[in-house]
């Protein structure tokens, strides 16, 4: 099924429940040219037949700028010029490095994705934000350049790594609690083993999830209301992740566990034990300890503005996220008793 998403400035098609084969349709081989990972690579090299590849070292230690150097490099060394499609199909590392490196290639170049990982599916290929780390700075440079498409190929997961699971299902959590009661409810009824086993409900579910987090970018492209509902989870989130060696959702999972008891005092939310259940059931932790001092610091670091509170995103109720400003001395009182009731 084809549907589209019309940017401000851009549309990107998305082809779901696709088949990569579709690709050889949509782009010109002789001008296309893959970026992929290793993993990638060695898992599906049997589809790229007949294409140009870049394959780069997996993980995020390699989403830099000396990849995007070597990137270019070979680019160059292929003699690709303006009339190149750059197709990136991986993970979020993946796509991220293919969108950054097709907006500066020669000052542009057309770009799509195949998002190869669960994660990539429902949240990293859309919105249009790619880019690489700096040193320990996640995504400190890049651009916002939408692709031209994105084509959707759940086969490709029936190789993704079990960890790599919760994570996409952490997103696609978040995005039912903060905007898709209809969505929990049907999670609840399932878990992990069920979508590995039904693909079409699996297509199904991917393409709810593309299309709520494509929704919420067209129509918040400056990011000054409901684009923030996705940082959902994320603000505790992100101070964990590094410090305690989480993975991504293990990391935003704990960070939605406290975001909804503090929904339950600021906002009055009764159903706080079934957003906890409906994470476990899709293995993801829902306890951690961790020092609320250390963490509070990094999470005032991490605040993008300096102002004495910050915009948190609590629940009002399930399928319904709100911005709450907290203020920061109120937020450091609340991750102590959270802790301690943990
Ligand atoms: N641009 C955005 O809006 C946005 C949003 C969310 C996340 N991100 C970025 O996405 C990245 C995380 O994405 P990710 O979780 O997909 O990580 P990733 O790209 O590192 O992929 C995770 C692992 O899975 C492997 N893999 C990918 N597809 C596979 C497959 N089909 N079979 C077997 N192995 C496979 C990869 O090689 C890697 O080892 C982060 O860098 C994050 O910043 C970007
Ligand atoms: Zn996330």
């Amino acid at each position: 099924m084809r549907k589209q998403l019309k940017f401000l400035n851009a549309i990107t098609t998305l082809h779901f429940a696709s088949s990569f084969k579709l690709l050889s349709t949509i782009v010109n081989k002789k001008t296309t040219v893959l970026i992929t990972d290793e993993h990638v690579y060695e898992l599906h090299q049997s589809k790229f037949k007949g294409y140009h590849c870049i394959v780069l070292k997996s993980g995020e230690a390699f989403k830099t700028q000396a990849t995007v150097d070597s990137v270019i490099s070979q680019l160059i060394l292929l003699q690709a010029d303006r009339t190149y499609t750059l197709v990136g199909i991986g993970g979020g590392v993946v796509t991220d490095i293919t969108g950054y490196v097709a907006s500066i290639y020669m000052r542009g170049v057309a770009f799509g994705f195949v998002p190869t990982t669960l994660l990539a599916m429902v949240d990293a290929s859309i919105g249009g934000k790619n880019g690489v780390d700096v040193g320990h700075y996640k995504n400190m440079i890049g651009t916002t350049n939408q692709p031209h498409f994105i084509l959707y190929d759940t086969t490709f997961l029936k190789t993704l790594p079990q960890a790599e699971w919760y994570n996409g299902f952490a997103e696609i959590i978040k995005h039912a609690a903060i905007k898709d009661a209809a969505m929990f409810k049907q999670l609840q009824q399932y878990d992990i083993a069920y979508y590995q086993k039904h693909s079409a409900d699996l297509q199904l579910l991917v393409q709810r999830n593309a299309l709520l987090k494509g929704k919420v970018v067209v129509n918040d492209p400056f990011e000054q209301g409901d684009r923030k509902l996705l940082n959902f989870g994320h603000t505790l989130g992100h101070a964990l992740e590094n410090q305690y060696q989480l993975s991504h959702g293990e990391a935003i999972s704990i960070g939605m566990c406290f975001a909804v008891y503090a929904s339950q005092r600021y906002a009055n939310f009764k159903q706080a034990a079934a957003v906890v259940a409906l994470l476990s059931q899709y293995q993801l932790p829902t306890q951690l300890s961790f020092d609320p001092k250390s963490t509070f610091d990094i999470l005032k670091m991490d605040k993008k503005r300096a102002s004495s509170d910050i915009r948190y995103i609590l629940l009002q109720r399930i399928g319904k996220g709100y911005i709450q400003p907290i203020a920061l001395k109120d937020i450091a009182g609340l991750l102590s008793v959270y802790q301690q009731l943990n």
